[in-house]
């Protein structure tokens, strides 16, 4: 990762780039073909006055962006609207944000449950490494507001048949009061093997088994995804 780039808690002096950010958000989410949750400026700067987000810059340049949010009277927080901009991808800079965000919900809500739900591998990963693990919807905030939020996402009839069992996404919860301490310095690729692993096994074998749980997961969620986006009836033969 380039030295120049730093990441800090945003403030009131980063609300100019509120309308980069909101486009990139917007921009990746088409390019994905799913909805997400629109967010306006407005709610982005909202976020950096209160010190609820993170912003990553390239010198003055914007170059990645996450904010925190808060469910059921803040038993449950979750870090949001995760996006790097498309030239600083693949560098690393997505584990660093979503580190800082965590230390910073920690920070602010150290009681907290910390959950996302995401279709994303990378953030899948790096929600392994911070020590999440993949839980069913019903471990997940309840609250009507966050579940709004998935009204604008393509697969959103997947959900609402479901009654909110299931979907694409994989939910995914970190639970303060359950956790082994991350070492200082935070997670490092070795960790990623250790924390998704468990146990004492050597670097060569820690990395070949960590991709055989990813490839495990990843078959898990082609099937999923193949049960349900098929019609209501073939879908009901499953769950
Ligand atoms: C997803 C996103 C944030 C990743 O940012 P990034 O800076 O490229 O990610 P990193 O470089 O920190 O990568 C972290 C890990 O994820 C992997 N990864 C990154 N992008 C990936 C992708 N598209 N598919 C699969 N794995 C990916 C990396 O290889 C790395 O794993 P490794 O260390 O085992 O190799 C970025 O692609 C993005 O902004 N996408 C659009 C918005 C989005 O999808 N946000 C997430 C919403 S839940």
């Amino acid at each position: 990762m380039d030295s120049s780039i730093t990441i800090q808690v945003a403030n009131a002096s980063h609300i100019h780039y509120a309308e980069e950010i909101c486009y990139e958000m917007e921009a990746a989410a088409k390019i994905r073909g799913t909805g997400i949750a629109k967010r306006s400026p407005l709610y982005v700067i909202e976020k950096m006055q209160q010190g609820k987000a993170v912003i990553a810059l390239d010198g003055d340049k914007f170059a990645g962006f996450c904010y925190i949010e808060t469910w059921t009277h803040g038993e449950f927080v979750a870090n949001s609207g995760l996006i790097v901009k498309e030239s600083y991808r693949k560098h690393g800079l997505a584990r660093l944000i979503k580190q800082r965000i965590f230390d910073l919900s920690r920070e602010l809500y150290p009681n907290a449950k910390i959950f996302g739900i995401t279709t994303g591998l990378a953030v899948m990963k790096i929600n392994s490494e911070l020590g999440y693990k993949p839980v069913t919807f019903s471990e997940l905030t309840q609250d009507e507001n966050f579940w709004k939020g998935c009204q604008s996402c393509v697969n959103y009839d997947v959900l609402s048949r479901t009654n909110r069992k299931h979907c694409l996404c994989t939910g995914m919860l970190y639970e303060p009061n359950q956790q082994s301490p991350l070492p200082e310095g935070g997670i490092t690729p070795p960790l990623q093997m250790e924390r998704g692993l468990g146990g004492e096994v050597s670097k060569k074998s820690k990395k070949k088994k960590s991709w055989k749980n990813w490839e495990i997961h990843l078959r898990w969620l082609r099937f999923k995804q193949f049960v349900l986006l098929k019609e209501k009836t073939v879908f009901s033969l499953f769950f």
